[in-house]
């Protein structure tokens, strides 16, 4: 690949001067270069013998259209120092090339290079480049070309086409287009866009191959535009947004800030806000008082970050990463979906008794998500799955044990809530029954209550057994949930 400014020769226009230097040994020969704007090129003098071979007596001069530029006569040389070219140009003495850098448009021309009786034209065609906002761009911005030619002849029409960073070849909107300028918009940008862009410029007559080879940065996020991301009432979560700024090398500063909504229509909060410098700091402010957040002190280079030590769930929402640089935004959310669990009434079930197990999720869910609720080592008759949209569902259970509420996207679990439902000791219930049978049967009932109190006493050892199965459940199952059980 031809980097900016290099000078590129074309073969055909040499071969019609060597088939010119056929038919006439008159020593008109004419050259067609092209540069690029801000490049250089070097142009020969064609056919001149080395510095040491040449005649002492020859007089070489090089002119721009009439202007003349630099002239030798008996070894001595001298500029002409037109204002145009002045400083940006000097002769390489062993063959008399003139050498031109820092190219403008406006240099674009004859340049002839006269010695003895010689005449050595070349046509200089100038390209110039130029992309929007000097190749720095925001994820999602829409890059605009602008490719523009100068020459003394008839302009030739360029086909161009470009390649992204990954070589592959970009179908460009040609935007508006005039034989001096052409305008193209690029594809709308992803992160991974960013790199060493290329654009081939193709004319036959003249003829043009031109590469040109441009940088495209784009700032943004290594995160997906918007994530979901699922947690339990009281969990800890932890937000994450790795900006891609190093690994670009981004070298300008920008700011940004992180704000949260409880829904599209609700106010928005400022959690913090940031600055990343010239050279790559990172500062961060916080900016909510009531909302309780913390900014974790490890964390990796170049991500913001905030945890939430205890979620309610009420901190559900959007929380919504945005990055800004001179006046552009752009953005990237992590969705909350907080769940939680509750039990009517609350504490253990007694025997044939009934309990409303309620779970609830706090934000609306995607079409092919479902919540249900079901008994770990239940029958299927223990087991229920909500409506489409629905973001609560209730069972009526009558059997105690650990019950599982789950949020399943496209037959994934995507999160889990376990809730320990005890069973009630027994006897209060006899006791119920045997207080209703009347004074007289207070010895009866008192016998019966030593036998059950046994019966209770047995029931206790199980519900042991079955608290230490549960809880090694729970250990098994890291996501799980289950303080009310727990604290028993
Ligand atoms: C200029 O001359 C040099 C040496 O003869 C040659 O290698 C080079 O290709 C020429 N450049 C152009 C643009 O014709
Ligand atoms: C094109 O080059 C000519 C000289 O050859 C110059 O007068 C003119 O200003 C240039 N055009 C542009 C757009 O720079
Ligand atoms: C195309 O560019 C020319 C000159 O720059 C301008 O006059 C014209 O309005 C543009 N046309 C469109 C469609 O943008
Ligand atoms: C321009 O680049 C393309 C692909 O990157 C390559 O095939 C071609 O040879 C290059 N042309 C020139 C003149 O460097
Ligand atoms: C960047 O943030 C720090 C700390 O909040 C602040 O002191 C500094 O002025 C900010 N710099 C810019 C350029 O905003
Ligand atoms: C969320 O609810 C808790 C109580 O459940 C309350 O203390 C807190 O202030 C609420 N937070 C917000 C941001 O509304
Ligand atoms: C318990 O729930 C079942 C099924 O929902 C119902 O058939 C039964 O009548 C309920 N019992 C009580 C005491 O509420
Ligand atoms: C659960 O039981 C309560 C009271 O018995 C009743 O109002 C409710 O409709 C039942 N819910 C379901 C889902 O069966
Ligand atoms: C479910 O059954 C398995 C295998 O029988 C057992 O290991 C596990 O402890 C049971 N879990 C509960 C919560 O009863």
């Amino acid at each position: 690949m031809e980097s900016c400014g290099t000078a590129v020769s074309c073969t055909p226009a040499a071969f019609l001067l060597l088939h010119l230097g056929l038919i006439s040994s008159m020593a008109h020969q004419n050259e067609f270069q092209t540069g690029l704007a801000g490049g250089e090129v070097t142009l020969n003098c064609t056919g001149i013998l080395p510095d040491s071979k040449l005649p002492r007596d020859t007089v070489i001069s090089w002119v721009y259209h009439d202007t003349l530029l630099w002239r030798m006569e008996k070894s001595n040389k001298y500029w002409k120092k037109p204002t145009f070219i002045t400083g940006r140009a000097d002769i390489k003495m062993q063959y008399k090339q003139l050498r031109v850098w820092n190219l403008k448009l406006s240099d674009a021309g004859i340049y002839t290079c006269e010695y003895g009786p010689q005449k050595v034209r070349t046509s200089l065609h100038i390209l110039k480049l130029t992309i929007s906002s000097d190749g720095h761009f925001l994820q999602n911005e829409v890059p605009e070309l602008i490719l523009m030619q100068n020459s003394s002849s008839p302009l030739p029409d360029l086909s161009i086409t470009l390649f992204d960073s990954n070589n592959n070849r970009v179908t460009p909107e040609l935007q508006n287009k005039s034989r001096q300028k052409y305008v193209v918009n690029l594809k709308k940008l992803e992160a991974m866009d960013s790199g060493t862009w290329v654009c081939q410029v193709h004319s036959d007559s003249p003829l043009i191959n031109q590469n040109i080879s441009f940088a495209v940065k784009v700032l943004g996020f290594q995160n997906p535009d918007l994530e979901r991301k699922y947690a339990t009432v009281d969990s800890t979560v932890i937000f994450s947004w790795r900006l891609n700024s190093q690994i670009i090398k981004w070298k300008e500063g920008f700011t940004g800030q992180l704000n949260w909504k409880q829904q599209e229509s609700a106010s928005t909060h400022e959690l913090l806000d940031f600055n990343v410098t010239a050279q790559g700091q990172l500062h961060e402010t916080k900016k909510s008082s009531n909302f309780l957040f913390e900014i974790p002190e490890r964390k990796p280079e170049s991500t913001i970050e905030v945890k939430l030590p205890k979620v309610h769930f009420n901190h559900s929402g959007q929380y919504q990463c945005q990055l800004e640089y001179q006046g552009r935004h752009v953005q990237s959310k992590i969705e909350l979906v907080v769940m939680k669990v509750s039990a009517n009434p609350v504490g253990p079930l007694s025997r044939g008794a009934n309990m409303t197990l309620t779970c609830q999720v706090s934000g609306p869910l995607t079409p092919n998500a479902y919540l249900r609720w079901e008994r770990v080592n239940g029958t299927e008759m223990d087991s229920k799955n909500s409506k489409q949209h629905e973001v609560k569902l209730e069972v009526n259970i009558s059997a105690a044990g650990l019950w599982s509420c789950h949020l399943i996207e496209d037959s994934n679990i995507k999160i889990s809530f376990h809730y320990h439902v005890e069973e009630a000791p027994v006897w209060i219930n006899y006791v119920i029954i045997g207080t209703s049978v009347g004074g007289s049967l207070l010895a009866l009932v008192l016998g019966c209550l030593c036998i059950i109190s046994g019966i209770s006493w047995q029931r206790r050892r199980q519900r042991a057994k079955r608290m230490a199965q549960a809880r090694q459940y729970l250990l098994e199952n890291k996501t799980c949930q289950c303080q009310h059980w727990l604290k028993k």
